[in-house]
């Protein structure tokens, strides 16, 4: 018998399959309870039947509430936190007018520790368990963020973002100097606890071909890190792309080029692909990250999620703070819903979750430790209270199942809904 047992009681939703793959309901199951072991899952099921295994498990009652999968952000810049919601500009006049300058003020890690810190609460408070983080050009940025990770026993991915020419001479590195940082954090930070580098060339306007190949090389020599970049998000960003690397038959092609193509990468915004991109995205299986606050917010465009899910392409869901006007999944995939109704696809609220969960941690590679609520996976999870509002509530009263009872939260809930975090099995309210 243990005496470190806690059994959680709600409707505890368990991702077994892909909706986009299969019915929601043959993708889902719903349980009563679920009941966490040293930092894990352990069952699931009915409560009587976990009680039977371990009658002395502490019993935490969420009765009422949807228990998920912490939210998964597979694209944040937690350095832009001060900066989000800032007014009028597109995307290359945004970076110079806003996130540059921001940016240049993390060569002081006390600032950089106090907007790392502020950032995790703010994502865990709006019950997001893991990211995938850039960083500034500064490695200090980078210990910050990790530091704060470790301190919440967050399984977390950051890096430094790498750029050495089209920014400020404050933020820009150099070919070598990013290979060599960038190569000094993995040897530091890469597989301690739950923390994974991440190799961030920023995009292709802001790296020289050099230090594209260096970062290329350094990937190819730590081919369990993940990498990550943006492409083709605006269309003036592609034809100053296709100025700047004349020879390349897509925007694609420069980071194939340059040994920064491969199933571990992931491809911030990915919105205007020539069907060559989108094939090779697909052949390759790297994931395509959506981040539909960001897009209409900076004005980028629509991602078809239709398309891609038809071609089976691999998709993360993210907020993309702070070009993203939120720090909120729920928002995300809200965004997400409006976006796909515009291109066609209405996406069900069994898919918005998923994507949010189950489909982020495959894009990240961390389907086997986290994003779904199933036996042997790490107990990240949140409590989502459905009645949060009085419109939410007044409208899950008419819910008919599990799914029209989530999606009135997915469309209008924010932090308020979210009423209990865990991070491997522990309250963190
Ligand atoms: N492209 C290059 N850098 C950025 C960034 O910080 N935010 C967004 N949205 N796009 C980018
Ligand atoms: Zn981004």
């Amino acid at each position: 018998m243990r005496h470190d047992d806690t059994i959680l009681t709600g409707t505890v939703l368990a991702f077994t399959g892909s909706p986009f793959n299969d019915t929601p309901d043959a993708a889902a199951q719903v349980h009563e309870a679920v009941l966490i072991r040293a930092g894990r899952i352990h069952a699931i099921g009915p409560l009587d039947s976990l009680t039977a295994q371990t009658p002395n498990a502490a019993i935490t009652r969420h009765d009422g509430c949807l228990i998920s999968a912490g939210f998964i952000d597979a694209h944040a810049h937690y350095p832009q936190t001060a900066i989000i919601a800032s007014w009028g500009k597109r995307l290359i006049d945004w970076l110079n007018g806003y996130t540059f300058p921001e940016e240049m003020r993390f060569d002081n890690p006390a600032y950089a520790s106090d907007i790392a810190n502020r950032y995790l609460d703010l994502t865990l408070s709006n019950g997001t368990t893991t990211v995938a983080s850039f960083c500034t050009s500064h490695p200090q940025s980078v210990t910050a963020f990790f530091d704060a990770a470790q301190a919440r026993g967050l399984r977390a991915c950051a890096g430094k973002t790498c750029m050495d020419r089209n920014a400020p001479p404050a933020l820009c590195d150099t070919a070598q100097s990013a290979y060599d940082d960038s190569a000094a954090l993995i040897a530091r930070w890469h597989g301690v606890d739950r923390l994974h580098y991440v190799i961030t060339p920023r995009f292709a306007p802001t790296s020289t071909p050099e230090q594209l190949i260096a970062l290329g090389a350094l990937w190819a020599e730590h081919p369990t890190c993940l990498m990550q970049t943006h492409l083709s998000e605006q269309i003036e960003e592609m034809a100053w792309v296709q100025q700047l690397f004349p020879k390349a038959r897509d925007y694609l092609d420069v980071y194939e080029a340059h040994g920064l193509l491969g199933a571990r990468g992931l491809y911030g915004h990915a919105i205007h692909l020539t069907p060559r991109e989108t094939a090779r995205l697909a052949d390759i299986g790297a994931a395509l990250i959506h981040c539909p606050t960001s897009n209409t917010f900076i004005g980028s465009g629509l991602f078809d999620m239709g398309q891609h899910v038809a071609k089976n392409q691999t998709v993360g869901l993210a907020t993309d703070t702070g070009g993203g006007s939120s720090f909120s999944m729920l928002r995300s995939m809200a965004a997400a819903y409006e976006i796909g109704q515009l291109t066609g696809t209405a996406l069900h609220p069994a898919q918005l979750i998923w994507l949010a969960t189950a489909g982020s941690a495959q894009a990240l590679h961390l389907q086997d430790h986290i994003g779904t609520i199933a036996p042997g996976k790490e107990a990240d999870l949140v409590v989502l209270d459905l009645t949060s509002t009085p419109a939410i509530s007044q409208r899950h009263a008419r819910a008919n199942d599990v799914w029209e009872a989530l999606f009135p939260t997915i469309m209008m809930g924010d932090d308020r809904a979210v009423r209990q975090v865990y991070i491997a099995g522990q309250p963190t309210f």
